[in-house]
């Protein structure tokens, strides 16, 4: 039986794959035989998430990129154009998070978060989609979600959490409207994942260890996700694996939507 996991000679694109949960999937699928095309403001990751994926004897391509400049996002699909010839999977990852009481936030914040999240990914899936429906050949969308976009956190998470709903309905309108293209089109929601980043956070005068204990009682398998636990659910969204299933919102979380666990109303 051919391997159903198999990515050999598709092109996949991720952003925000310096570092964190990008990295990973960047990586997997390079292991999975894809050629691999990232973008990220942070050259330096850039580079060495570069070197890692061409020690794999894929081909690379990581380009300076801000998701917030459509302009820069053209530009990025035009070198992918140039440089691997097309677009087979399209992992949207970039996703911030501006904390903040609903009354102190402020527009500039809300519209930033909305702009690198929902819209970034809309204006990625064009260019992918754009493609995809070219080559005939169809292709994969992943859009990086949250259980933020499927329950609401409370403690500040206001603007992420509409961002990731906007991103659920970009998932689903985007798989009803492409599947006649052979174009799926999913989202996978991790629960808490210990980046460096989401590290650093939990390390800092900032973080109240309380609620470590809060996080933990609303993940059934007790512990946080680590960015290694993205990888298999994106390559099964990428790959002939998950050949009839578009539209989807896939948790990744140990079970905290099962438990209908996602935040708490105190801080
Ligand atoms: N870490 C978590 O706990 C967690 C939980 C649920 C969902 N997520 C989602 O996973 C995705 C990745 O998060 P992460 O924790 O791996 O983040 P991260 O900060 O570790 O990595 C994100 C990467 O995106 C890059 N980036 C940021 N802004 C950019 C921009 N404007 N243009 C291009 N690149 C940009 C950063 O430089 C960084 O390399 C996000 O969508 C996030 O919402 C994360």
């Amino acid at each position: 039986m051919a391997d159903l996991f198999d990515l050999s000679g598709r092109n996949a694109v991720i952003t925000g794959a310096a570092n964190g949960i990008g990295r990973a999937i960047a990586l997997g699928m390079a292991r999975r035989g894809a050629d691999v095309a990232i973008c990220d403001l942070d050259k330096e990751g850039l580079q060495s998430a570069l070197a890692d994926l061409t020690v794999l004897g894929r081909r690379g391509l990581a380009v300076r990129c801000d998701v917030e400049q459509p302009e820069q996002i053209a530009r990025f699909f035009a070198e992918i154009d140039a440089n691997l010839g097309g677009v087979d999977v399209l992992v949207n990852n970039v996703g911030h998070v501006a904390r903040s009481k609903p009354e102190e936030l402020s527009l500039d914040r809300w519209n930033w978060v909305l702009a690198t999240g929902a819209t970034a990914s809309f204006l990625c899936a064009q260019e992918a989609g754009r493609r995809m429906i070219r080559s005939g050949r169809g292709g994969s969308i992943i859009n990086i979600s949250s259980i933020a976009g499927a329950t609401a956190l409370g403690r500040g998470n206001l603007s992420h959490s509409v961002n990731k709903g906007a991103i659920h309905q970009l998932t689903r309108e985007l798989a009803v409207e492409w599947a006649k293209y052979g174009i799926r089109v999913n989202a996978i929601l991790p629960c808490q994942v210990r980046t460096e980043g989401f590290q650093s956070w939990l390390d800092s005068p900032d973080f109240d260890p309380a609620l470590m204990d809060r996080f933990l009682a609303g993940i059934p398998m007790n512990r946080l996700a680590v960015p290694e636990d993205m990888v298999g659910p994106a390559l099964f969204l990428a790959s002939d694996a998950s050949a009839m299933v578009t539209g989807t919102l896939l948790p990744v979380d140990g079970g905290n939507l099962a438990l209908n666990a996602g935040g708490s109303h105190t801080w």
